[in-house]
């Protein structure tokens, strides 16, 4: 067995600043939906405000339609552009805008950040990512890798958000990246899951999550029934219409696709010990617009298996945060190529930092 990332990267307030600096301030954050931010591809001269990583940034559609980002700081004295208080930024509505006005002495800025600390942004599959230190940038294309290509046949840029909610969770993000990937705690946390597909139960060891999982027989989606009213959607292929397939965008974008919707997770990491979880399900537009439309199928199946996995990974941060819990060890069942020390120790050693 292979020791597992040490326990300091999960219980230390000092290691989890430096991760915040070192890492997640250089890798791109995906901050949700444009439609849903209100800066949709139409949505010109549009501004919204989101709070990452503790940093107010605003996120705006410029006349020309380009996606445009900057933090929330005028170059005079540092005043916010937009005020928003610390976690207040959910609450703001998006400003329809043709430029920025400072309230402090009226400096003004227009929506192409030129002027402005500009982090990265783009946009991929209709969501939106910010990378806060453009200095160190590499290109969103490169984090994505492979999963555009895998994820081809799903219309993701056009679904909408059909059902949303959020959960405060008491863990470190990571834990929840951890537990995402890996299928050894199914048959003990999720036995609705496992009913719908039963390969879980089997602690995940030889899924082909190339093809997509299979559910159980008769089943084709994650719904309490197995089954939907709704359509697949277009353009899938025979194993996608029925199976089920899952990415992990490091480090805040988790997917989970079945043939009738796609579940998002954005993770927001708040302290060591405590991140926000977004989670919206995703549907045809086709869909969304039907009067009857009701999502009520996925989501009772998907906030209950959300509450399981948060309830285990705050267990799994308070044990961790014993004196007695010295580190832990990956099992056999758990793939080793889904170690999150491969993705973040390299990261850490990172020297350069510079401010953006
Ligand atoms: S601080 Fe913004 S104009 Fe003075
Ligand atoms: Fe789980």
């Amino acid at each position: 067995m292979q020791p597992a990332l040490g326990k300091e990267h999960y219980v230390s307030p000092a290691a989890y600043d430096v991760e915040r600096e070192r890492v997640l301030m250089r890798e791109w954050t995906c901050v949700g939906r444009a439609l849903e931010l209100g800066v949709g591809p139409a949505a010109t001269g549009r501004v919204a405000v989101v709070e990452v990583l503790g940093e107010s940034v605003l996120v705006a559609r410029s006349d020309d339609g380009r996606l445009t980002a900057f933090y929330n700081v005028c170059r005079h004295r540092g005043s916010q552009l937009v005020p928003v208080a610390a976690g207040e930024a959910d609450s703001v509505t998006p400003l329809a805008v043709r430029a920025l006005r400072c309230p402090y002495h009226s400096w003004t800025y227009d929506l192409d950040g030129r002027l402005m600390r500009a982090p990265h942004t783009e946009e991929w599959a209709g969501f939106v990512f910010v990378q806060l230190t453009p200095s160190d940038a590499q290109p969103l294309a490169e984090m994505l890798g492979a999963v555009p290509e895998r994820l081809g046949r799903y219309p993701l840029a056009s679904l909408r958000v059909g059902w949303s909610t959020s959960y405060d969770v008491q863990a470190n993000w990571k834990l929840i990246c951890e537990n995402y990937n890996e299928c050894y705690h199914c048959a003990g946390v999720h036995p609705e899951l496992c009913r719908l597909v039963p390969a879980f139960a089997r602690g995940g060891r030889d899924l082909e999550w190339e093809a997509g999982i299979p559910h159980r027989d008769g089943a084709w989606t994650f719904t309490t029934s197995g089954t939907s009213e709704r359509a697949a959607f277009d353009g899938l292929d025979e194993d996608e219409r029925v199976r089920h397939k899952g990415e992990l965008v490091y480090p805040n974008l988790l997917l989970s696709l079945s043939a009738d919707h796609v579940a998002a997770f954005t993770l927001w990491p708040l302290a060591h010990d405590r991140t926000r979880i977004d989670c919206d399900l995703l549907f045809a537009p086709a869909e969304t617009a039907q009067p009857t439309f009701d999502p009520s199928d996925a989501a009772d199946l998907w906030d209950l298996v959300n509450r399981q996995d948060w309830a285990i990974c705050e267990s799994v941060q308070r044990g961790m945060s014993s004196r007695a819990f010295d580190g832990g060890w990956f099992s056999p069942m758990e793939d080793e190529s889904l170690d999150i020390r491969r993705w973040l120790l390299p990261k850490l050693q990172r020297q350069s930092l510079e401010r953006p």
